[in-house]
């Protein structure tokens, strides 16, 4: 075919393109163009077209590429001769041999032909296509994968998410990129790190408590640059939560005394003393404190109309909560030292301390052998020893007593219990003690060590009778001591 006519064909074909719909292209093409076609009138080239044929050198590829990132897309051709090279992206032409076409100033050709894309955005992502305008050679195709960095938001937007306690609750996440990125779900805790939750774009938490609460973390990677996150801030209500560290204090005339209690997470509530169910106001002998969630009550002075049943108070939107705390002159419940195993026969040294800050006026202790075996369950009869108590204080307020039990039977288990008296009256019966005596003289250590490992649990197993400790026996005493009284 004639160059001149071949030419001139693609240029109308180009103007025909240029009617079309296609906002990219340049429309005052045709100026130009006249330039183009003087360029190709050199005769010389004609000569060479029968043998040398144009030829691509470069090949048709996949490119995936960042957005933001730049690329380029390789046409080398041999033996162009007089063809003009078209790049065209479906039916948009970008480029006319060495003229760009396109008003998209992030296109732009290199090393000749080559079309390189700056700021690639979403948008870009298609074929692109080398082509020779000889009717002969195939186009050359690439394709360009458009790679986009995870973003990730929190359902709502502003990453609040309030639930009750005892509720379910369904924290999500809505991430996109290219490719689709995975979610992944954590707690964000500023002791322990951040702990592995889920790999899902929600997270389901039921039945929250107030520990629930705090930072959660959703996290997208699609493995394109750094991965993402988003916080979610999930507050649980409920009621307050109050623990106290001792509900029995121990006190006397002329001394200081401060409880405690904490309320537990919520900040939105409020905290009140009372003393025998009326409100508490500070006092030039009574002054309150909070510290966040530990709130304190300092009692100087104290005097007989202190004593009584406190407790605090706390009230929030969904509830109110109640603790008491008791201020009680009497001596505190006697708490054992001694092991439950001795290794001896027939004696036991029984070693318990008391708080009490008078003196004690009486101690007395209450012993008996436990006879149990698969039919027969009753203990036996309980020893009463009077004793006079120590004078002597082991530490700021309390007694240390001991007591060596003696004429016990060998391979038995007993309890004992000890109750004290100060001027302010008898204390609460302490918990039951249960200490058992060895088997015989030339008993086998590692039974006692199995048997006191089985004791410890609760529940033992002695000489193959199971043996239970009978722990509402003490209740049931104490309501005979209060009638022996
Ligand atoms: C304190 O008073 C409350 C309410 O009357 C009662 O339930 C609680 O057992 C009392 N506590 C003590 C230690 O007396
Ligand atoms: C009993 O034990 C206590 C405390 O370990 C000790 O002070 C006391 O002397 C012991 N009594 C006897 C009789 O061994
Ligand atoms: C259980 O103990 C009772 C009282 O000591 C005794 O009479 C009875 O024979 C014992 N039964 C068994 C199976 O050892």
């Amino acid at each position: 075919m004639d160059r001149g006519k071949l030419f001139a064909k693609l240029i109308l074909t180009l103007l025909n393109l240029l009617h079309g719909p296609h906002p990219g292209l340049c429309q005052n093409l045709p100026v130009d163009m006249m330039h183009l076609g003087n360029m190709h009138s050199d005769p010389h080239h004609d000569d060479f077209m029968p043998t040398m044929m144009p030829k691509f050198i470069s090949r048709g590829n996949l490119y995936k590429v960042t957005t933001g990132d730049m690329v380029t897309l390789p046409c080398r051709v041999q033996n162009l001769g007089t063809f003009v090279l078209l790049w065209r992206r479906g039916s948009s032409v970008l480029t006319a041999g060495p003229l760009m076409i396109t008003r998209d100033s992030r296109f732009k050709l290199v090393d000749t032909y080559d079309l390189q894309i700056n700021g690639v955005k979403t948008q870009d992502a298609g074929d692109y296509i080398c082509q020779i305008g000889d009717q002969e050679t195939r186009d050359q195709v690439h394709t360009l994968e458009i790679l986009v960095p995870p973003s990730v938001r929190a359902v709502p937007q502003n990453g609040q998410v309030t639930a009750r306690k005892g509720s379910t609750v369904t924290l999500e996440c809505k991430a996109s990129g290219n490719p689709v990125p995975s979610i992944y779900w954590y707690k964000k805790d500023p002791l322990a790190g951040a702990t592995h939750l889920s790999d899902s774009s929600t997270l389901i938490l039921e039945q929250v408590e107030r520990q629930h609460a705090g930072v959660y973390q959703c996290a997208a990677d699609n493995g394109v640059r750094e991965p993402v996150s988003a916080d979610v801030q999930l507050t649980v209500l409920s009621p307050p939560e109050i623990t106290v560290e001792k509900s029995w204090v121990h006190a006397s005339e002329g001394y200081d005394v401060e409880l405690a209690c904490t309320v537990h997470g919520d900040t939105g509530s409020e905290m009140n003393w009372f003393q025998n169910s009326f409100l508490l106001d500070p006092t030039d002998r009574r002054t309150m404190h909070t510290l966040g969630e530990q709130h304190t009550m300092l009692i100087r002075n104290f005097q007989t109309t202190d004593f009584g049943n406190y407790s605090c108070v706390a009230d929030n939107a969904l509830g109110r909560t109640k603790k008491y705390i008791e201020v009680s002159g009497r001596p505190g419940p006697a708490t054992f030292l001694s092991p439950a195993y001795t290794g001896q026969l027939d004696i036991y040294n029984l070693t318990w301390k008391i708080e009490s800050i008078p003196p004690l006026d009486e101690v007395r202790l209450l012993y008996r052998k436990l006879l149990m075996n698969d039919t027969y369950q009753h203990p036996g009869k309980w020893n009463d020893v009077v004793m006079v108590p120590t004078t002597t204080r082991s530490e700021p307020n309390h007694f240390i007593m001991s007591f060596l039990i003696t004429g016990l039977e060998k391979n038995s288990v007993y309890e004992a219990i000890i109750q004290a008296k100060n001027r302010y009256g008898w204390n609460e019966i302490s918990d039951i003690h249960q200490f058992y005596t060895r088997n015989s003289e030339e008993a086998d250590d590692a039974d006692f060590i199995m048997s006191s490992i089985s004791l410890a649990a609760g529940c033992i197993d002695w000489g193959g009778y199971g043996v239970r400790l009978l722990l509402p026996m003490a209740a049931v005493l104490h309501r005979q001591w209060i009638i022996t009284e």
